[in-house]
């Protein structure tokens, strides 16, 4: 363990408390100069710590400091986030992560970034990305799948995302297809999934999550202030990204290896979380509109929509519940 980890534990066993300069500089056996240089370069990386001369060091309350250091830190899983790639700010993550997956890094690795300059969201859209309250990340993944069944990598992490928002925070939210998540029909969360297959195989996936975590309603774009919210606005408190983070990542972990992407069970859950089947919608897809019930979703994530006349099946599009 690093130096600096070694301090972060310290400080974390005495939050609420200060921990004296001589405290430190004896149980890591360096001078008072050396422990300052590296809580200095604690600080570079985001964390909050106060200092008073008669008092010492300690940690601030309610600070929310995403760096790969803290991310690594909090996370309890055995394959997401074992390798974390941090950035102050990128063009986009999923960009990044596609880029890394081209080289050959390793299942798992996770891509995080405070803001992004480019995010992307789906249909060549933009994704609004500003610094210091939402968390932007990717994650690349090779499961061992026909490209067929690459899109069940989305609907396996919207319905770990989801379970989150409601277990964690108890906030009621609903899956909009293919992959929104929805409170009160506002938009709280996205997610993009890119692929590079061969005809039978997947060479990597790129998921792509952006969430709306602190970002209050007032300092939203008026572009989308009317159809988005926040996990803060909606659950009425401050949230710390990287709880939500390391919750997210783990319940994932849990179905992606203990389910794996072929389980039938999955596509019941997306289901049971949707909150458009039986409602009356409006599909845009390809110069095309198709209006009619939103009867179900078949085990390839496409949408069944009866228009009255029949069933259409769609397999991408944009959404609007009338
Ligand atoms: C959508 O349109 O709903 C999907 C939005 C996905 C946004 C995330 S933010 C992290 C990752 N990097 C990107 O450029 N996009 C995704």
């Amino acid at each position: 363990m690093d130096l600096r980890d070694r301090i972060l534990d310290i400080l974390e066993a005495s939050r609420g408390r200060h921990c004296s300069g001589e405290k430190l500089c004896k149980t890591l056996n360096l001078s008072r100069a050396a422990v300052w240089k590296h809580i200095e370069g604690l600080r570079d990386e985001g964390y909050a710590i106060e200092a008073a001369p008669s008092k010492g060091y300690w940690l601030a309350e309610g600070s929310d400091v995403l760096s790969s250091r803290a991310i690594s830190r909090r996370l309890n899983t055995c394959l997401l986030g074992k390798e974390v790639r941090f950035f102050r700010e990128t063009t986009s993550t999923n960009a990044v992560a596609t880029a890394l997956a081209a080289e050959g890094v390793p299942e798992g690795t996770l891509v995080v970034t405070e803001a992004q300059t480019s995010g992307k969201g789906r249909l060549g859209r933009q994704w609004l990305s500003p610094a210091g309250c939402n968390l932007y990340f990717s994650l690349i993944l090779r499961p061992p799948v026909s490209p067929r069944r690459a899109h069940l990598v989305t609907i396996m992490a919207s319905v770990a995302l989801a379970a989150v928002l409601r277990r964690e925070y108890g906030i009621p939210v609903g899956i909009k297809w293919p992959n929104d998540i929805l409170m009160k029909d506002r938009k709280l969360a996205g997610l993009l999934t890119e692929l590079k297959a061969e005809t039978d195989r997947v060479e990597y996936v790129v998921l792509g999550v952006g969430i709306n975590v602190n970002w209050a309603a007032g300092d939203m774009p008026k572009e989308i202030s009317s159809i988005a919210t926040s996990v803060s606005e909606a659950a009425m408190h401050a949230v710390s990204r990287l709880d939500l983070l390391a919750w997210f990542l783990e319940e994932f972990e849990n179905l992606y290896l203990g389910h794996g992407l072929e389980s039938p069970g999955i596509v019941d859950d997306w289901r049971s979380l949707s909150c458009m089947l039986g409602r009356t919608v409006r599909i845009r897809a390809f110069g095309r509109v198709v209006e009619g019930v939103a009867e179900n979703v078949d085990d390839e994530g496409r949408l069944l929509v009866n228009t009255g006349k029949g069933i259409e099946l769609i397999s991408a599009g944009d959404v609007e519940i009338l």
